[in-house]
């Protein structure tokens, strides 16, 4: 193993947020405070859009968002194949079932011709996911959504911030939900924002996500606040606090600049994996901007002698973190078993998921950094060229 490992994954962390983290453990206010609803506030005109609801988690974020809108056991929610669990998962809660869709093989987003395919009288919901940041055909799964009088909840986990068509992701869809996992463009550890220019979606996500309390239920132990509070439905134990809220104050200043730095990772490496051949690498489309999220590429493993997991253990070894987004929802036991999926439903992901290969991209990356992991990547296929 190499002296220099250079993770998958770095936060990129600065001086203000262990400065703001210090202030919100020295003010002795921990949990939902003033800071989550400052952060909620600028998150919101940062987005533009008109609400917006901080969460313990996108996982949570789009579990609200799934109440609000009313799903019931039985109905039907359409989900892409490469993506994380957690897209489908929220469906299950309901014993709704999720229904996984094949993905385009150019942007791995999901196909708007499958979703169309795929709906029937029971379906409420899609559930586009902006893969790498990089935003779906969103005009084409608007128009099935409105012909179908379906609700579009986009997982933008990695879509912050992006841009489809000049409109910021987070203003498209009925609800748009983010993450700040410590991986994500904005981290905050845990936690998840839920945006939406619906005010009763809005309202009852602020409501449910504090036990069904009304609104200001964290200010009942502060001087303005009141012992008295009314409980109008079950809800969940999804807030947001003080101290993630200091995080992503700070990151939500720097935002544009970990953006643009993102960008400057991506154009690089595409720039060195150019005359690679046994690779193919990953192409926005000119009518929207990604975030940057993920660096994937595609190898050539007709023309390879070893496959993706080696490929992957000989980076490692070389000092190179690297990952693969995602496992197929429907090659998960899981999802296979109770939906009894076959993978020939899924001939796109099916030729994605043994070449993908997503390596490191991070603000405060270096040139030399930038530099090994394509010489890695470059070195290695040349290695192991049929
Ligand atoms: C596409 C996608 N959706 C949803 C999630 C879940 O986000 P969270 O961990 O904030 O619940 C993730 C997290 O990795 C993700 O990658």
């Amino acid at each position: 193993m190499s002296e220099v490992f250079i993770p998958f994954h770095k936060p990129f962390i600065t001086d203000d947020e262990v400065n703001e983290v210090a202030d919100t453990i020295r003010s002795g206010w921990w949990t939902t405070g003033p800071k989550t609803i400052r952060f909620e506030k600028e998150f919101n005109s940062f987005i533009g859009s008109k609400y917006s609801v901080v969460t313990s988690s996108w996982t949570a974020a789009a579990h609200l968002a799934l109440e609000a809108i009313g799903l019931q056991e039985g109905d039907e929610v359409i989900v892409p194949a490469i993506t994380f669990t957690a897209t489908a998962e929220i469906v299950c809660y309901f014993k709704a079932k999720p229904v996984i869709v094949d993905v385009q093989k150019d942007t791995f987003n999901i196909d708007p011709a499958e979703i169309e395919k795929a709906i029937t009288p029971k379906t409420k919901a899609i559930i586009p996911v902006h893969y790498g940041g990089n935003p779906c055909d969103m005009d084409e799964i608007k128009e099935i959504a409105r012909k179908h009088n379906i609700k579009v909840i986009e997982d933008a986990a990695h879509a912050l911030p992006a841009e489809y068509k000049g409109k910021m992701v987070g203003t498209i869809g009925d609800v748009t939900c983010f993450s700040f996992y410590v991986t994500k463009t904005l981290a905050t550890g845990e936690g998840g924002m839920l945006c939406t220019d619906d005010k009763e979606i809005a309202d009852r996500c602020s409501i449910m996500r504090l036990h069904g309390i009304n609104k200001d239920a964290w200010k009942r132990y502060s001087s303005e606040g009141s012992w008295y509070y009314e409980v109008v439905a079950p809800g969940f134990k999804y807030n947001f606090t003080d101290i993630q809220a200091s995080l992503g104050l700070s990151q939500l200043k720097k935002i544009n600049m970990m953006l643009a730095e993102r960008e400057r990772i991506f154009k690089k490496y595409n720039d060195l994996f150019l005359g690679n051949d046994l690779i193919q690498t990953y192409r926005c489309k000119s009518d929207r901007k990604s975030a940057y999220h993920l660096y994937p590429i595609l190898l050539d493993i007709d023309r390879l002698k070893i496959l993706r997991a080696q490929f992957i253990d000989e980076l490692k070894h070389v000092g190179v973190g690297a990952s693969v987004h995602f496992i197929p929802l429907y090659r998960h036991p899981f999802y296979n078993k109770t939906f009894q999926l076959n993978c020939n439903d899924f001939p796109v992901s099916e030729y994605l998921y043994p070449r993908i290969v997503t390596l490191p991209i991070w603000p405060g990356m270096t040139d030399e950094q930038i530099f090994k992991v394509a010489d890695s990547v470059n070195s290695l296929t040349l290695k192991n060229k049929k």
